[in-house]
């Protein structure tokens, strides 16, 4: 499993303690900032994370801002990227199981350091379902033709 990182300002301190956790996990990951609670614009860290998730050279990739929001509206701007926002564990589970969803948006102002370990856990423990949800994942691929 190889993950790639990434936040602006807001979710910067949610960052840290995702990656805390992957290393207390043995899970391999590369952080592109931001790396620092300075204040910065959180396009230019969705855009590297979903870019390089899409050119498969990470299995999945985590986004954390303030609400998760505008990481996800922009990481879906990249073709290939199915990026959900998530805020509990039922959907964190459903968005691999039945979207195959590749990147995760976490908001910091959102969930607790706790849960949002627990999302992450289950968002990358969690597999593709397959079956039906293919040929909706595919037309979701058509979209972007
Ligand atoms: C930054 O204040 C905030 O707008 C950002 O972290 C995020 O929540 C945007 O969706």
């Amino acid at each position: 499993m190889r993950v790639i990182i990434g936040s602006d300002h807001g979710g910067y301190r949610l960052k840290e303690e995702i990656k805390q956790w992957l290393q207390e996990k043995g899970i391999a990951f590369e952080d592109v900032g931001c790396d620092c609670p300075d204040s910065v614009d959180y396009p230019d860290y969705a855009q590297p994370v979903a870019e390089r998730v899409a050119k498969k050279e990470f299995d999945r990739g985590i986004l954390v801002c303030g609400t998760g929001i505008g990481m996800s509206i922009a990481a879906n701007k990249v073709k290939g990227v199915r990026c959900a926002v998530v805020s509990d564990t039922f959907s964190a589970r459903m968005s691999r199981e039945h979207n195959d969803a590749n990147v995760l948006a976490i908001g910091e102002r959102v969930v607790g350091p706790g849960l949002a370990r627990e999302i992450v856990e289950v968002f990358l423990e969690t597999e593709f379902a397959g079956g039906r949800h293919q040929r909706r994942v595919e037309k979701i691929g058509a979209l972007e033709e």
